[in-house]
Order: structure tokens, then sequence, then C-alpha cells
């Protein structure tokens, strides 16, 4: 194996699959557009799944990324050896083009020669698709690998609970995958070693998956017209691995965040084992902030969504660090370090340095009052307890009046060998929340974001909203985010106040008369500088050079997006705002609905 550092290893990623082929595409953003079933994007697919049901990418059939993942299911988990928030995803993609033939020996290349990983062979393992009643056993993949020189007894086949993979949803493109692992030191748990086990002898670095299905609402699968091929090796993890490190943290990643820790606090990483774990809490969850706040759709903590995961992130590393001793202010210091090691690779970073920086430290001070009123109040109750359960009315009350998360209520009553009822704190919880609309059972009900025609006339309607907003209050709305489900539109937008009735009227209105005008909707592929230079308004996270579509509407809206759209804007009915409000520091929302909705 080679020595090699992160930078190296994204470079010769994306080097290897350019030279075959492959137009390297800049990483969508973190936070999902147009995907209710989640709340960021946790591996590459996301972005992709219209291009994997056959829509033509505007950059070809052959791409390679690096695509920014959040996976936020586990956050209590992190502190462990391998437990990450944020990482990184390198991707290669084949969007009906090449298949298992080419994919495999490919990635075998990169893996073993000497001018790519240099891997030695002896020390891959792989896993292929057993088969079930689903969908047949994947012998072509097993051939394959043997072709490649691999002895039989280091491909095993497994279930579809290791070698399957699509949406959590389990709707949309999914299909059978191959996993490549690095076999460490360990010697083998038992007879049944395998990569399905955890023991640690095989550490899964890059999984190739065969997307050939389309998954139905009612569990079926249908093939899809032109299989596809989608592939992800962790950066961090493959780095790991790659070096001989014990664990993620002793990367170079990691390395420069650990040593601005250190200094913050006068301890040291791997002094003792609480002392390591809150090291890890601090630098993984200020690294995954720093990117949620500064991604170019990105957010600022609240107690919704996306916000709400940014608020407990923080209030977590914050109480970690405060324990570490670490000065008032230290997620900014952090935040620092972290912008640093990324700005070359994520330019938005550096551009928004001191926005992250700012909403750290502000929410760092909400929490620090909170924390110290809170501690006492939890302190008080937990001396109160006759056993050994917070009820659920105590933590709803440390969340209502001092902002603790529940996570954190229980991380404290675990510290003192004491529990939660988080049922009942989940009872108050939901009887408190009047804002059903936004529950999260609307939000996850909707399975992957659905391609109706609604849903396109939605999208039409969003781009009119949008230059409507920029009519009415001025050139310097940006839109922060959307959100589509076929029953209505939400749209999140820079502005700094609350917008008067006058506004929505005049607002309303605007986009009533685009409507009647029936203008035709064009689209057209073009450079970013090209759309730049017409005037295109949209998130302009794409590299320079990188084609996009814009779409027009008559001469009242032209913007960047993916699509889908309606033909015509006459095709939208009447369009009404149903809802202005808050989302978060300088953002406010707007839910709206169209066509016969309206009077529903
Ligand atoms: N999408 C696949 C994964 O995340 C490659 O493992």
């Amino acid at each position: 194996m080679r020595s090699i550092t992160s930078g190296e290893l994204r470079a010769l990623y994306l080097e290897f699959f350019g030279q075959r082929g492959h137009a390297v595409i800049p990483s969508a953003s973190l936070i999902p557009e147009n995907d209710p079933t989640v709340l960021f994007t946790t591996a590459g697919m996301h972005p992709l799944v219209p291009y994997l049901l056959g829509a033509a990418h505007p950059a070809g059939k052959r791409l390679a990324d690096v695509q920014k993942c959040a996976r936020t299911g586990d956050i209590e988990d992190v502190g462990d050896a391998s437990h990450l928030t944020f990482f990184e995803m390198l991707g290669n993609w084949s969007l009906g083009d090449y298949f298992k033939e080419k994919a495999i020996p490919w990635s075998w290349e990169f893996l073993t020669s000497a001018d790519w990983l240099d891997i030695p062979k002896d020390r891959l393992a792989f896993s292929v698709f057993a088969g079930d009643g689903n969908a047949p056993r994947d012998d072509d993949s097993f051939r394959l690998w043997l072709e490649q020189g691999v002895p039989a007894e280091r491909i095993f086949y497994l279930p579809a609970e290791n070698n399957w993979w699509g949406l959590p949803s389990r709707i949309g493109p999914c299909g059978p995958d191959t996993e490549m692992f690095i076999i460490t030191d360990k010697e083998p748990c038992g007879p049944d070693c395998s990569p399905a086990c955890s023991c640690g002898r095989y550490l899964e670095i890059w999984n190739d998956v065969f997307m050939q299905y389309n998954g139905q609402p009612d569990g079926t699968l249908l093939p899809l017209a032109k299989p596809n091929v989608d592939t992800g090796m962790g950066l961090e993890r493959t780095l790991c691995a790659l070096t001989g490190k014990k664990t993620v943290y002793e990367t170079d990643l990691f390395a420069p965040i650990l040593d601005r820790i250190a200094e913050l606090t006068g301890k040291a990483y791997g002094q003792d084992d609480d002392v390591t774990k809150s090291f890890r809490i601090v630098a993984d969850h200020i690294r995954a902030s720093v990117f949620i706040i500064g991604d170019p759709r990105g957010v600022t903590p609240s107690n919704v969504d996306q916000g709400y995961v940014l608020r407990r992130l923080i209030r977590r590393a914050v109480r970690h660090g405060m324990r570490l001793g670490a000065p008032e202010g230290f997620t900014a210091e952090v935040a620092r370090v972290v912008i640093d090691k990324y700005r070359a690779p994520y330019p938005e970073l550096g551009e928004a340095a001191g926005f992250i920086r700012e909403q750290l430290l502000l929410e760092e001070g909400r929490f620090q009052r909170a924390l110290r009123q809170g501690t006492r109040e939890f302190e008080k109750a937990a001396a109160r307890l006759t056993g050994s359960v917070i009820d659920g009315l105590t933590a709803f009350h440390l969340y209502d009046t001092y902002g603790f998360p529940i996570e954190i209520t229980a991380e404290l009553a675990k510290e003192r060998g004491l529990t939660v009822d988080e049922a009942g704190f989940r009872e108050h919880f939901a009887a408190h929340q009047e804002r059903s609309h936004d529950g999260a059972e609307q939000r996850f009900k909707g399975g992957l974001a659905d391609a109706s025609d609604q849903t396109a006339r939605l999208h039409t309607a969003t781009h009119l909203l949008h230059a409507a907003l920029r009519k009415v209050l001025g050139g310097e709305v940006a839109q922060k985010g959307s959100n589509i489900t076929a029953e209505r539109l939400r749209f999140d937008f820079s502005f700094g106040r609350r917008m008067t009735k006058d506004e929505l009227a005049q607002t309303e209105r605007l986009v009533n008369e685009s409507i009647q005008a029936d203008h035709p909707v064009d689209c057209r592929e073009m450079t970013v500088e090209e759309a730049r230079d017409e005037g295109a308004i949209g998130l302009f996270e794409s590299k320079y050079g990188d084609r996009v579509k814009v779409y027009t509407m008559g001469p009242v809206s032209k913007e960047i997006c993916g699509g889908p759209h309606a033909s015509r804007t006459g095709d939208l009915g009447s369009f009404k705002i149903q809802k202005e409000e808050a989302s978060s520091a300088g953002v406010r929302r707007i839910r709206a609905v169209i066509g016969a909705s309206v009077d529903a």
C-alpha cells in the first residue's frame, strides 16, 4: 500500500475515471432539493435519481464525483472509532452505459494497480448478492471477480441485508451490489467469519451497485429499461484503511482539527477514553455543522427539520467542549480550522466562512446560557427522583424552556445512571406541536418525491413565485430551499422580516397574472457562464464549464433548474399562498398550492 493524503485520494479517483470517459461533476447540495424522504443527502445517488430512471444527464452517461453526504440517524454513536455524521463519497456512475463487465475490472484495477492505490491483492475480499425470492443470485459478479484472479474463498455470497442497495424508502432505482473489503490484521472471529460480521477483520471500502430495477410502492421490482452502475467509496474510511490508521480521526482530514482542540483545551487526544470521545464528538459535529451551514442551500439552527439536527450537533459539541474545558467561542475557532482544511475542494466554505462562524457563536451562546440554567433544573429533578427515570414532563420542560434536545437530557441522565421516559416526552411534545401541517408524517409519508404532472406544475409555480418575490421585495431575495410534494410547494428564501399582507397579495397576484398569460416554458442547456450572462437566477452551485438546464417562462422568469416542469404556465390553474412564516434567522418560508387544491 502507498502512503496517501485525502487530497491525493480524491484526485486519483477522479483522474482514473476521467481517463475512462467520465465527466467529473461537482458535489450536489447536502440538503436535497426535492426528496421529502430524507433530510440530508445520504449517498451520491439522491441527486441523480431522475437520471437513474432514464432522464438524460447534461454531462453525459459516464460521471464521477465526490459527493458531500450526511447520515444523522445515529448521532449518539459518534465518539466511537468509526461513526461519522458527515463524510465524502467518491463515486463513478454509468447512466445506462456500461455495466458489471466494465465496473468490476475497473474497480479491481483502481484498487490494485501500482499506478493507482496499489493495495496488495491478497488483502482484498469481496461480497456478491446471494439471491432471494425477489432477484436472482449475482453469478456474473462472482465470475468477474474470479476472472481478475481473486480466489473463490475470498468472494462471499451474502443476502439482501448486506448486498442490496437503494433509497431508504425502497422506492426507485435499486439492485444487487458487490462490496470490496480490506482484510485487516485481526484474526478471523470464528469459522463463519465473513464480511457480514462486524468483528473488524473486514473493512468495507467500496460498493458497486448494479441498479437494474425500479422499486414500486407495493414492493415489486420492475426492470429498468437500461441498467445503471452507482458506486460509492467512503473517503474517510478508505483513507484510514490505506494509511493503516486505527481510526478515521487519525487521518490527515482530522489531524489539524484535533490539534486545534488540544490547543484550546490543554488536553491531549488519547489521554483517556472520555477525553478521546469528547475530542471526536467536537471534531465530527463541528465539521458536519460547518458543511451544513456553509452549503449553498445551507440552513441555520432551528427547531425543525435540518435546522433541528444542526442544533443537536452544535449543542452536543458544546457540551463535550465544555467537558474538555474549552473556552467560550471555541466552536468558531474549531470551525476556522475545518474551513481551512476544506476550502480548496469546497470553495463555498471559504465564501461563507464569516457566516458559518457567526452562526456557531450565536448557537453556542444561546446554549451556554440555557445549559447553565437547565443543568441546575436537571440536577433538581434528579435529586427529587425516587426511582431512576426522569419523567416525560420534566424532559419536555427542559426542552421547551431551556432548549435541551431530548437526546442531551438522555445523555445527561445516562451519565448519572438514570434514564428518561422518552415516550412520555414525545406525548407532551406532540400535544404542543400545533404546526402539524409540517409534521413528520406529512413529510415522510410520500416516499420518493413523485414526478407526476402536479409536481411538475408545482416546480413551475415555484419559479414564478421566486420571480414575483424578487419583484415585490427586491433582488436580494434568493432561494434558500425548496420542497415539493404532490399537494403543495414550499419555498424558503432570504429575507429579513415578516411579509406584509399587501406584499403577499401582490406576490400572489403577480404569479396568477403570469399563469393567465400562458407563457410557454422553454428549456435550454448551456454552460454556467452563459446562464449567468443571460441573467438566469438559481443556485450557482455548479463549477465553471458545467452544462446546466435553464428554464425560461416568457419575460417573467429565467432560472437554472433540473426540472421537471409544465409545458405552459397556463397549465397551473390558480395559485394561492397558504402561509408565510419564519424558517430560520433571516430566512422566510412560503407554502402555496395551485389548481384544484386552491379551493380544497
Ligand atoms: N450508493 C451506494 C452506497 O452508498 C454506492 O453504498
